[in-house]
């Protein structure tokens, strides 16, 4: 099964023969998710990414955009190596001096000290320099710092919170998580919060290179979805859109929601995907991301009417979408790359020309970088994209 994580080696290869040839960025799309209060956006995002780090909850939780940067790092990569400050101490017997790492040091100074995998962590724009381990503390991280900006009410503030992560598994993407969308004012709320959540969503889904995840509660009723309003308003054909229907598992029983995930009740060029989320029980008792992932497997493969779809349903599928739309939008930039290559060609054979019959082709000059592009290109991409064919397969 595709997922979004298959598309990393593509991309990192892409990304890299980009980068020698001067090329700009591959420019992926943005993610952002769009509903009403407690749809069920941020637990989408959080399924999405693997990692359980996002405020979740009944009521208002997500008061700030999080503007969520993916950063794919190689296991071996230094970066990961890089924080370990190493602080000189005496051994035990007074025998001078030896390196002490920061884990010795947590070790020794704590009972309980797990030692941690240093494979992944996340950095938050306003604390440069910092890096978070622990996903739990990330979590309170967002809470804290929406505090600070947004009141501990029910305040909203348009200033996003901007949070990378870097890990070997995740793709370079950008997601972006969001206030829900509310017709009441509620506690220190202004009298006009509704157009004001509306304003700052359209900030940030108007953007054309955005993919908008509408979602909607299968408990309420399509015709009232203000995702799909809004998601409208900027994508009038439904282009970008992808219509999420969370909480499958709460409708009342002896309805579903096939007609609207068959597409026939409304019109996304995408589709509609399904999906069942962790309920609050879920989370107060913890259950890990995986579980929860499995767990909806099977609630589809074994639900009397879904189960013939079962295979465009849940949030792995979900995933296999955005592959699929994030490969075409890396093809669709190849013609680019490819023409970009070609002039670097052009201006190596006339620099073979003036170096004469004597020109040495060298790593250091353009001759010798663009046989390397090539070759990378050649080698790496093209095999890349040809060896992940299930992710391009339509
Ligand atoms: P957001 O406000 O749209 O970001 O929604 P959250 O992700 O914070 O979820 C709101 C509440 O709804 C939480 O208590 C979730 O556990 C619960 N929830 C979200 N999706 C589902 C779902 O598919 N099924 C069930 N049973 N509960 C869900
Ligand atoms: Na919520
Ligand atoms: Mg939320």
């Amino acid at each position: 099964m595709a997922s979004l994580e298959d598309l990393i080696p593509t991309v990192n290869k892409l990304q890299d023969v980009m980068y020698d040839a001067g090329i700009d960025t591959l420019d992926l799309p943005i993610l952002a998710v769009v509903g009403s209060q407690s749809s069920g956006k941020s637990s989408i995002l959080e399924t999405l990414v693997g990692k359980d780090f996002l405020p979740r909850g009944t009521g208002i939780v997500t008061r700030r955009p999080l503007v969520l940067q993916l950063n794919n790092i190689s296991p071996d990569s230094p970066l990961i190596y890089e924080y370990q400050e190493h602080l000189a101490i005496e051994d035990a017997e007074g025998n001078g001096e030896r390196e002490m790492t920061l884990e010795d040091h947590l070790r020794r100074n704590n009972r309980n000290y797990q030692p941690p995998t240093y494979e992944e962590w996340g950095e938050f724009l306003h604390l440069p320099g910092r890096r978070f381990y622990d996903f739990k503390q990330i979590r309170q991280e967002i809470a804290n710092e929406t505090a600070r900006i947004a009141g501990k009410d029910k305040g909203i503030s348009k200033v996003p919170i901007n949070l990378k992560i870097f890990s070997p598994r995740v793709l370079n993407l950008t997601l972006v998580d969001l206030p829900g969308i509310t017709k009441v004012p509620i506690g220190e709320q202004p009298h006009d919060i509704e157009k004001q959540i509306k304003n700052l969503l359209l900030e940030y889904i108007a953007t054309p290179s955005c993919i908008i995840l509408a979602v909607s509660p299968a408990n309420v009723d399509l015709v009232n979805s203000e995702s799909l309003k809004l998601a409208r308003e900027v994508d009038p054909h439904g282009k970008r859109t992808i219509g999420v229907i969370t909480k499958l598992d709460l409708m009342d029983s002896g309805t579903n929601a096939l007609d609207i995930l068959s597409g026939k009740l409304y019109p996304l060029k995408l589709g509609f995907v399904g999906v069942v989320n962790r309920s609050q029980q879920d989370i107060q008792s913890n259950k890990t991301v995986e579980e929860a992932l499995d767990n909806e497997q099977e609630y589809f493969n074994r639900h009397p009417v879904y189960r013939t779809i079962s295979n465009r349903c849940g949030t792995r599928y979900l995933a296999k979408l955005l592959n699929q739309i994030l490969m075409s939008h890396i093809r669709d930039k190849l013609p680019d790359i490819k023409a970009r290559l070609n002039t670097l060609i052009g201006q190596s054979e006339q620099e073979l020309v003036s170096l004469g019959e004597t020109g040495v082709i060298t790593s250091e000059n353009r001759a010798g970088l663009v046989l390397q592009l090539m070759n990378k290109f050649a080698t790496n991409f093209i095999s890349s994209i040809d060896g992940t064919s299930s992710a391009i397969s339509t």
